[in-house]
């Protein structure tokens, strides 16, 4: 060719990245993996295989094992027994582990990138320029928290054995952000890549077997769901982390439900990218393409719903139509190459049969011209324009390089449109004036909200959903939390013992106390309310004597209450300094009252007068606990090696359900309804079952207390019944539950409909006079959203 010729034509040449490396390390496995059980490779008993292939040729690459359920019981049974001397290697023994996989990983960096591009069908640009590099990031800065362990997270723990079950579209990624922080806190893993794409997780393993990771702490077994349904019921297994599908996701919940074992989730999306008119507009095309067609789309927090505002609606499509024109499609070693290769042809029919009933719905498509190649797995990048909000493309993950173009007129309608789905996942936001941005960034239900930008990630910055989009913070300090639990001898105070208890106290009623001729109504949206059903029932002492009579609550009674709290939403927005005003209040009006609820705690029978006043002393401090904490339980700035800040913001989950446990019960009251409206949650409150008195009489306190009608509601009656109601309630975001082991469950699988936010006790009573409970139960009354904003240059 004439260079003449070559600038006539200005296209580009092929620039394929070299693979025999890969071929050869392929070509040496031989007759097919096997697993990697105990720091060993183990060929399984049943010896079923299956092929895995290269989706942008078809190329059979390698034999990949079906795990059997005797495979996942040695996987587990090597993890458990690693355990221990796992932890017992301290924080600088993991660290200088996690940093030794980071050293070689950087060595291998090119092999694992051009595995991965072969597996997934990835563009080499993206493997080499974004996955391998944050993989390699992660364990270093997991190695950094491994290091800072003992100081920074001191009365935690290990969970144990953690069993990480992980999709195809992220595989390297996804394996380190599972396994990373796993062993910086002490744990041992069990991890299961997704069927398409094990390569590179079993390439990982070798990068184990070269820095000695000790046996058993990381096992990795390979297989299809079944596999991943044994890791998610095996009894030794302490914690389940899941990356992959809501559907698959919510199966999980019901099938952990009552466990105990810990739970994350981060599942799918159908994240807004909105543009406003006054965005630098070519910026926001790029930060599109990065958004929806990186990674062919299949990204779960992909911008897969334009949102571009009226006025510059026309001239934006036309920029996005233009840029699509000049995507180069293709093999996914060429360097040159923009959109690469879409993992299976099941995924790529599921694709095309959602944009088919898009259009069938009355949406406009639109493809460039651009040849796809002939053979392999591909699909174009696709607008889907003039969406309605009914259409299936705007509700549905498509999970492919499928856009979906709808308008607004105005901030409010944007704002609107954005949250008008099921999921909450991300957003992105392009405009100009940064105080439109930031004021509309708070106002998203996203974990995760991009200003000026898109698709950012960063081991430092946590990234989780809202909504059906899961459970759980991954990376940054919360990401840590998911795999500890509070150590078993945290610090108790205050607990008032048998040993000091004054002998000659008598437990037996207060006589004259209760008033058992007045009867205690519900309390809903500020007011005194009577039970929907007329009806009551009695409270007890431990004796059989009548103290009183409440309200029998049902589902309507649970309802209006839930509707009282939908109305004072606005709770969130009140400043923290009123809200710890206000919490310090009814701790003060609390404090008037000493004698009387004292008199009531006695009067139930099972507390002598001492341990009364030492239950009400220590709700009195556990009320200005959370009133210290709540003007200074504040979120982070992370600096992440990119452009800009990363603000994690901590916002209230919105309104949550509580039922209280029956010991304790001013104290456990107290302590479970001060840190979440501390928080700005408004919430629904079923008291405990036998003494539901002292709830009723705080009605007064709160009355006395400034609190705005609706933030506080109190519903007497069954537990085990209307906390049921309250788990179903598509409203409730989240749901704390102290009683029994069957309680729990319930609550655990009824919150997998709208995978409601938990916080059960499987049955063991909680000791309430202990000081964990704090902080646990301020990080559980908030979500964390991460807001990357535009800072320095
Ligand atoms: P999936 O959710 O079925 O697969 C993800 C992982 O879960 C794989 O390792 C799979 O083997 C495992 N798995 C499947 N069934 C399981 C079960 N019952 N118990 C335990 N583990 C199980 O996703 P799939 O079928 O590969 O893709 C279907 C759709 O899911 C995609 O089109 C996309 O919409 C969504 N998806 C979302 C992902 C995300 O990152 N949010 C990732 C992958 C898929």
């Amino acid at each position: 060719m004439k260079v003449t010729e070559i600038f006539n034509d200005m296209s580009y040449g092929p620039a394929p990245e070299a693979n025999d490396s890969v071929k050869d390390w392929l070509a040496n496995k031989g007759q097919g993996f096997g697993l990697f059980i105990d720091g060993q490779w183990q060929q399984s008993d049943n010896a079923k295989t299956f092929e895995t292939k290269n989706p942008a040729t078809g190329d059979v690459l390698g034999t990949i094992t079906q795990a059997t359920e005797t495979d996942i019981d040695k996987a587990v049974a090597a993890a458990k027994s690693a355990q221990p001397e796992w932890q017992a290697l301290g924080s600088h023994g993991r660290a200088r582990y996690l940093y030794a996989i980071a050293r070689v990983l950087q060595k291998r960096a090119r092999q694992f990138a051009v595995l991965e591009s072969m597996d997934n069908g990835k563009p080499i640009r993206e493997s080499r320029d974004i996955d391998v590099p944050l993989l390699i990031r992660h364990f270093y800065h997991h190695a950094g928290w491994a290091q800072l362990l003992d100081s920074e997270f001191p009365e935690f723990e290990a969970v144990g054995v953690v069993g990480q079950i992980i999709p195809w579209n992220f595989p390297l990624l996804m394996a380190a952000w599972k396994i990373a922080p796993a062993l910086a806190a002490g744990n041992c893993v069990v991890l299961k890549p997704a069927e398409y794409t094990s390569l590179t997780a079993l390439m990982l393993a070798e990068v184990f077997e070269e820095v000695n990771l000790p046996k058993g702490v990381v096992n990795i077994v390979t297989g299809d769901g079944s596999v991943g349904e044994s890791i998610v019921t095996h009894p030794d297994i302490n914690k389940i982390a899941f990356t992959g599908s809501t559907n698959v996701g919510r199966m999980i919940r019901e099938k952990t439900a009552g466990s105990g074992k810990k739970l994350t989730l981060e599942l799918g999306g159908k994240s807004p990218f909105v543009v406003f008119a006054d965005a630098d507009l070519d910026s926001a095309v790029e930060g599109l393409v990065d958004a929806i067609w990186f990674n062919q789309g299949q990204v779960c927090c992909a911008g897969s719903r334009l949102l571009v505002q009226e006025g510059v609606a026309d001239e934006f499509i036309e920029k996005v139509k233009r840029r699509l024109n000049n995507l180069r499609i293709g093999d996914p070693l060429d360097k040159n190459t923009d959109v690469g290769a879409i993992v299976d042809p099941v995924q790529r029919e599921r694709i095309d049969a959602l944009v088919n009933q898009s259009v069938e719905q009355g949406a406009d498509l639109w493809q460039p011209d651009s040849q796809l190649p002939q053979d392999g797995c591909f699909y174009p990048p696709t607008l889907l324009c003039n969406v309605e909000s009914s259409n299936v493309a705007a509700n549905v993950e498509i999970f492919g390089p499928v856009l979906s173009v709808m308008t607004f007129r105005h901030q409010p309608e944007a704002i609107d449109l954005a949250n008008n789905t099921r999921y909450g996942l991300a957003a992105s936001v392009w405009s100009e004036n940064i105080n439109k941005a930031l004021d509309v960034a708070p106002q998203l239900k996203a974990g995760v909200v991009w200003v000026n930008s898109t698709n950012q990630f960063d081991a430092a910055c946590g990234f989780g959903g809202y909504k059906e989009s899961g459970l759980g913070r991954e990376g940054g300090k919360e990401g840590m939390y998911e795999y500890l639990k509070p150590k078993a001898n945290s610090v108790t105070k205050n607990q008032p013992s048998n040993a000091t208890q004054d002998p000659k106290t008598k437990l037996q009623p207060v006589a004259g106390i209760p008033g058992i001729d007045q009867t205690a109504k519900h309390y809903i949206n500020g007011k005194q309310a009577r039970a929907d059903n007329g009806n009551t029932i009695k409270v007890l002492s431990s004796d059989g004597q009548t103290l009183g009579r409440v309200g029998e609550g049902n589902r309507k009674d649970i309802r209006n209450a839930v509707e009282a709290a939908h109305k004072a939403a606005s709770w969130a927005k009140t400043d923290t300094h009123l809200r710890a005003q206000l919490l310090y209040y009814i701790a003060e009006n609390l404090s008037y009252r000493r004698a009387e609820f004292c008199q009531r705690l006695v009067s139930f029978g099972t507390q002598s007068q001492s341990q009364a006043e030492a239950e009400f002393d220590t709700a009195i401090e556990r009320l200005f606990t959370y009133s210290a904490w709540t003007d200074k339980y504040e979120g982070r700035v992370h600096q992440p090696p990119l452009k800009g800040v990363t603000l994690a913001m901590n916002e209230p989950l919105g309104i949550l359900g509580i039922a209280c446990p029956d010991e304790s019960p001013l104290l456990a009251f107290v302590t479970m309804l001060a840190p979440a409206i501390a928080m700005g949650n408004r919430v629904v409150v079923v008291p405990s079952q036998k003494m539901p008195l002292l709830a009723t009489d705080f009605y007064q306190i709160i009355e006395t207390s400034d609190i705005p009608a609706g933030v506080i509601n109190i519903v007497t009656g069954e537990r085990d019944g209307l906390v049921k109601v309250l788990a179903d309630h598509d409203q409730v975001d989240g749901v704390w539950y102290q009683g029994s082991a069957e309680g729990s469950q319930q609550v655990e699988l009824a919150s997998a409909a709208n995978l409601k936010r938990t916080w059960v006790n499987y049955g063991k009573a909680h000791d309430w006079y202990a000081n964990d409970v704090s902080q646990q139960l301020l990080r559980e009354a908030c979500e964390v959203k991460n807001i990357w904003i535009p800072y320095g240059d």
